[in-house]
């Protein structure tokens, strides 16, 4: 054979592997990316908010979501029932004297009990803001959707009622269609946005923590409309928090012995948890320890039945931890050593609070004086709430949590001393520190 003949063929042979080649790639591009495993049963629509359409095709995620509605177990300092915090301590009904608090607080429960609890609690009532809702229901993202969340936040709590029958559900953190964790929460993507942060260039560990950031976090409603409002725009310290308030002039009501402008906090996990904590420099996210995957066969899910990881430590924390009996051990250290800190930081503050009082009584006590002691007041108990509000007793960051508690005892001595001050006599100091 000529060698011409024998490149002819060669070449031949060359066109049609490549072109056989190049239409497999095609075939391939051309296929749907691949799912997670089984087709969906079920179209769910966007936003959707009744979970049990989710849960057709999500039936482990959906069972262990139903769970937290019945759990009912209780921990040393958390759990699922929803105990009272004013009999357990009685130190807060004068610490939260003329606010809703000093009637009514019990301790948090689980996701489904949401709406359950939010519409019970003494706190609501005529004047109550529909922005109330916003952290209760699977509603939420659609209505936000549908009237923006400037008019949700000034329709009144009992009218927007009529459109939300769903307690927190698969449509709070999940895209219907991808199911990919999405911010849901209006006032969080402004929030982030304010501080440079755009949520949908995160990575997927970061989202693990900052879904749980559309609700867990401080928060107040801002103006006439009542718009939720996180304040973070000074950074997400508690001092950046109280700056910004001040800056503000913003209180949520005036305490009735000391005639103090007070602060509420609401349930700060995300901040303090993120201020430099261990385990969130060291990568850790909130799902690790409160969603751990779980077995169910063959098939592996995230537990959706969100709770205390102190009621199933050897899947929370058990997957880092060699010796969960020795981390458990130190939880409960901790949550003691806070514990014990914060109960002397409320005897200071109440001490303030009586001093302030008394010296109000006095004739000739210094106003100036008197206020800035008020000021003082408002400063250590905010700092104080920021722990106390925040539902782990100090085990999301231990460090931080005793700071704060030691800022906030020293600001409520200095508040007592400037009463004294004011009133130019001790004799304004409780009997016992007298
Ligand atoms: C390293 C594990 C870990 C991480 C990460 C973590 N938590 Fe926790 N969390 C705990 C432990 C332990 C408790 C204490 C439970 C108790 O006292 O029963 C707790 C308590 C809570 C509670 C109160 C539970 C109860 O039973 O009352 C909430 C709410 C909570 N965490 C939310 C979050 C959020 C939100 C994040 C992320 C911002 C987060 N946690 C990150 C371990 C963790
Ligand atoms: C849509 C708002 C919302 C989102 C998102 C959310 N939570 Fe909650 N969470 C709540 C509310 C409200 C409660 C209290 C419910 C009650 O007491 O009725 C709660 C309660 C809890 C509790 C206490 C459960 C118990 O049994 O005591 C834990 C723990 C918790 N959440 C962790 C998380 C974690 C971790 C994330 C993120 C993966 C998260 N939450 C996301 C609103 C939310
Ligand atoms: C409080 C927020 C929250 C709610 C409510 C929620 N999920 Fe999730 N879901 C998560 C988180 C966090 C993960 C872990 C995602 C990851 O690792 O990327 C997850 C993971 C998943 C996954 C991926 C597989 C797995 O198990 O890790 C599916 C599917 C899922 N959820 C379905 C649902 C369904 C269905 C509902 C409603 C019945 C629901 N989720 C409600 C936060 C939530
Ligand atoms: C995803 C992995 C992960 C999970 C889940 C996890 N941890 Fe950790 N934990 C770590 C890492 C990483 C460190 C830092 C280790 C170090 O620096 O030595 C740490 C440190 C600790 C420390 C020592 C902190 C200190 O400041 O000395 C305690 C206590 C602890 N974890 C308790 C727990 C408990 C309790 C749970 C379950 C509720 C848990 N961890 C779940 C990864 C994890």
């Amino acid at each position: 054979m000529k060698s011409s003949t024998t490149i002819f063929i060669l070449f031949g042979i060359i066109v049609v592997l490549a072109a056989g080649l190049i239409g497999v790639l095609l075939y391939m591009n051309s296929r749907p990316a691949p799912t997670r495993g089984i087709p969906p049963l079920t179209a769910v629509d966007p936003l959707e908010p009744d979970s049990e359409q989710w849960g057709i095709n999500f039936p482990n995620q959906y069972s262990s979501l139903k769970k937290t509605e019945t759990n009912d177990e209780r921990t040393a300092f958390g759990g699922s029932n929803p105990y009272s915090k004013l009999e357990t301590d009685p130190r807060l009904v004068t610490l939260f004297a003329g606010y809703g608090f000093s009637k009514d607080y019990n301790e948090e429960r689980g996701h489904l009990n949401s709406l359950i609890d939010v519409e019970a609690t003494d706190r609501v009532g005529e004047t109550t803001p529909g922005t109330c809702y916003s952290c209760k229901s699977a509603d939420n993202p659609r209505l936000w959707n549908q009237m923006g969340m400037a008019e949700y936040d000034k329709t009144p709590f009992m009218e927007l009622g009529a459109e939300i029958d769903h307690a927190i559900g698969c449509a709070n953190c999940h895209d219907a269609e991808s199911m990919a964790l999405v911010v849901t929460n209006p006032a969080l993507e402004e929030a982030l946005r304010a501080r440079g942060q755009d949520w949908t260039t995160f990575t997927r560990q970061e989202m693990r923590t900052v879904v749980c950031a559309n609700c867990h976090v401080e928060y107040y409603f801002k103006g006439d409309g009542k718009y939720l409002t996180f304040p973070w725009e000074d950074g997400m310290a508690i001092e950046d928090i109280a700056d910004y308030y001040a800056d503000l002039q913003f209180n949520d009501w005036e305490h009735p012995q000391s005639g103090a402008p007070m602060i509420k906090m609401q349930h700060p996990e995300y901040e303090l948890f993120t201020a430099n904590s261990t385990h969130f420099n060291a990568g850790v996210a909130c799902a690790d320890c409160h969603m751990p995957y779980t077995r169910d066969g063959a098939a592996k899910y995230s537990t959706h039945d969100v709770k205390s990881p102190l009621l199933n430590a050897e899947s929370a924390c058990g997957q880092c931890h060699t010796d969960v009996a020795y981390v458990t051990n130190r939880v409960s250290t901790i949550q003691n050593q806070v514990n014990e800190t914060m109960i002397a930081t409320e005897e200071a503050i109440l001490t303030a609070i009586s001093t302030i009082a008394a010296a109000g009584l006095e004739s000739g006590t210094d106003g100036q004086l008197l206020d800035e002691a008020r000021w003082m007041h408002r400063e250590a108990q905010l700092r104080w709430d920021f722990i106390a509000a925040e539902n782990s007793m100090g085990f999301h960051n231990p460090e931080e949590a005793l700071r704060i508690l030691a800022s906030a005892t020293d600001l409520a001595r200095q508040a007592a001393m400037k009463a004294v001050q004011a009133a130019g006599t001790p004799e304004v100091l409780p009997a016992e520190t007298n």
